[in-house]
């Protein structure tokens, strides 16, 4: 197929589509604001239902209004009865973005207000999406390893609620402020692939559970979800400290990506990585073992070294769930768990303001062409 006549036309790269006041990513000073709020102050003062509330309803919350938001966050976790049957009627061999991507479209058969797009009933629709992702991930996680499926439990976080369901135990409280930190982290990005592909299904006039269908399975891709899991898959290359400066030159000296670094937007560290930098090295002196913290920081020096790159979210967030006992193949849907909150938040802020995103192709085909009918073709 030939190129793009238009170069910036590939990709979209730069191409301002909309606006929004979601979110706001400074590439060059490394900077990430959720409605105006720095993501460094949100990870130190604040919770992933927190910024839920903020990212839905444009400011902080007030003490009654936030305990009340997340008793009702809580409640939401349960999923339909015939969700969870069709849950355990599918293949084991099935992926969990799969599982999810299906489900969630499947919810929308049993949301009684499935088909309304009204700004109080799309919020009440994403308060439950934002509940139920939860726990069909867990639930699938168990499910897929011959266990029952848990309950989820009202009376824990977000966060801890979701260790819960997976592991069937009280989790440690630096696994719950590590999670909660990653759901902060991941709950929004601006116009990236999942959330454009969301904004677009909901700007038909579509619902709210098919335009979340659109970002699952947009997130599926390896060029947008998976890059952490990639990196898990990397360390376990390396395996010791002392292999990874020869195993990093190697790499690069075949031209190899090295996932975890680089990023369209960032021109400088992602401002996500340092905290989850921060997390992975608490988490592994807990564990008494730096030792994939250390090839990474080996990786780093070297990456940036040789390559003038800096780490993104996606370096340290597979190390830190890792580290949790969570498998490598739960890292694209626990990203949906969070990323959940922001696409709803797109959704929520293109219905008060739609109009139809339909843009136009640089047609590169021929014109004119006279119709040769089929008996006078060669
Ligand atoms: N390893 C090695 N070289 C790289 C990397 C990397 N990770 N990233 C970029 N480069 C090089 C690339 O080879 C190219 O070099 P040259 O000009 O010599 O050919 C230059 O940097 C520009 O790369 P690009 O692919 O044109 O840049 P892009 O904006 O299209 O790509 C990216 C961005 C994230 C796809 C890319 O950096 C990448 O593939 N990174 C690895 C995968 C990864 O970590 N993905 C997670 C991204 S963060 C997710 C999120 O924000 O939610």
């Amino acid at each position: 197929m030939p190129a793009p006549t238009s170069p910036s036309a590939a990709g979209l790269e730069g191409v301002v589509v909309g606006s929004s006041s979601i979110c706001f990513i400074d590439g060059r000073e490394g900077r990430l604001l959720y409605r105006g709020y720095d993501i460094n102050d949100l990870v130190e003062h604040s919770t992933f239902e927190e910024v839920v509330f903020l990212l839905w309803h444009c400011r902080l919350p007030g003490k009654k209004e936030l305990a009340e938001h997340e008793r009702t966050l809580a409640a939401s976790r349960k999923l339909p009865g015939k969700v969870l049957a069709l849950l355990k009627g599918f293949p084991h061999k099935a992926t969990p973005t799969e599982v999810l991507r299906t489900t969630v479209s499947a919810l929308a058969l049993y949301d009684s207000d499935a088909e309304n797009n009204s700004p109080e009933a799309s919020v009440r629709k994403a308060m439950r999406l934002t509940g139920q992702l939860a726990t069909i991930v867990a639930a699938w996680a168990r499910i897929r390893a011959g266990k029952t499926p848990l309950a989820p439990n009202a009376r824990l976080s977000a966060a801890a609620n979701f260790l819960y369901m997976l592991h069937g135990k009280k989790p440690d409280p630096l696994w719950i402020k590590t999670f909660d930190i990653a759901l902060v982290l991941h709950a929004d990005h601006e116009l990236n692939a999942s959330t454009f592909s969301a904004r677009v299904t909901a700007s038909t006039l579509s619902d709210l559970h098919s335009a979340i269908t659109s970002a699952v399975g947009t997130l599926k891709g390896p060029l947008h979800g998976g890059a952490n899991e990639a990196v898990v898959r990397t360390l376990q290359e390396i395996g010791e400290p002392a292999r990874a400066e020869v195993w990093i030159k190697n790499a690069l000296a075949q031209k190899r990506r090295i996932m975890g670094f680089g990023h369209r937007v960032y021109k400088t560290e992602d401002p996500r990585a340092a905290h989850l930098r921060r997390m992975a090295e608490a988490l592994g002196r807990q564990a008494g073992d730096l030792k994939w913290y250390e090839i990474l920081r080996t990786i780093e020096r070297v990456v940036r070294e040789e390559k003038g790159l800096y780490p993104n979210v996606d370096l340290y967030s597979g190390t830190c769930y890792y580290a949790m006992g969570i498998p490598p193949d739960l890292y694209v849907p626990i990203f949906a768990v969070s990323r959940i909150s922001g696409w709803t938040a797109h959704v929520l802020e293109q219905h008060a303001d739609n109009r139809l995103i339909r843009p136009r192709a640089d047609y590169l085909g021929p014109t004119r062409l006279r119709y040769v009918s089929i008996d006078e073709r060669k």
